[in-house]
């Protein structure tokens, strides 16, 4: 069975209450779940993991390289500024498996210092602005 892991970035867990104007009132734990309802559905096995480390998150991706699974990645606040996140998607794509970056909203009409992805340049693609469907779309994007 393909696996896919979903990898959250800093603050995530605070979905719902965090600026329920930008990023919706769904809870993280209730995102969870409709992912794994889907990936049910879709005939995968996915497994969701949330960090607000920077150093577990890389653990996370290199995991998935060596598993050879592909990655649903928000990297959140990271995406703007971590090179070594960045670098390790980098590895994480090089070695063949994908990775998908998503944001919830659109960066690029948010603040200037949001305009800037260090992920971007080593993701497969990316999905953002669609609140937690940018996620939904990943997940069909893998599995078609
Ligand atoms: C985010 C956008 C980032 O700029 C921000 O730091 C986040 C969430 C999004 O999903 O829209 O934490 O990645």
């Amino acid at each position: 069975m393909k696996s896919i892991v979903v990898l959250n970035g800093p603050n995530l867990q605070r979905l719902g209450s965090r600026e329920p104007d930008i990023y919706g009132t769904l809870d993280y734990t209730t995102l969870v779940s409709i992912l794994e309802k889907h990936a049910t559905e879709l005939g995968v096995s996915l497994t969701a993991k949330q960090s607000d480390s920077e150093s577990e998150l890389i653990s996370w991706l290199h995991e998935a390289t060596d598993s050879g699974a592909d990655v649903i990645f928000n990297p959140a606040a990271f995406t703007h500024y971590s090179y070594a996140i960045g670098d390790a998607c980098k590895i994480h794509t090089e070695s063949g498996a994908k990775l998908i970056e998503v944001h919830i909203s659109n960066p690029h009409s948010r603040e200037e210092f949001r305009k800037t992805s260090v992920v971007s340049p080593a993701a497969t693609g990316v999905i953002a602005g669609f609140g937690i469907d940018s996620y939904l779309l990943a997940l069909r994007q893998l599995t078609s």
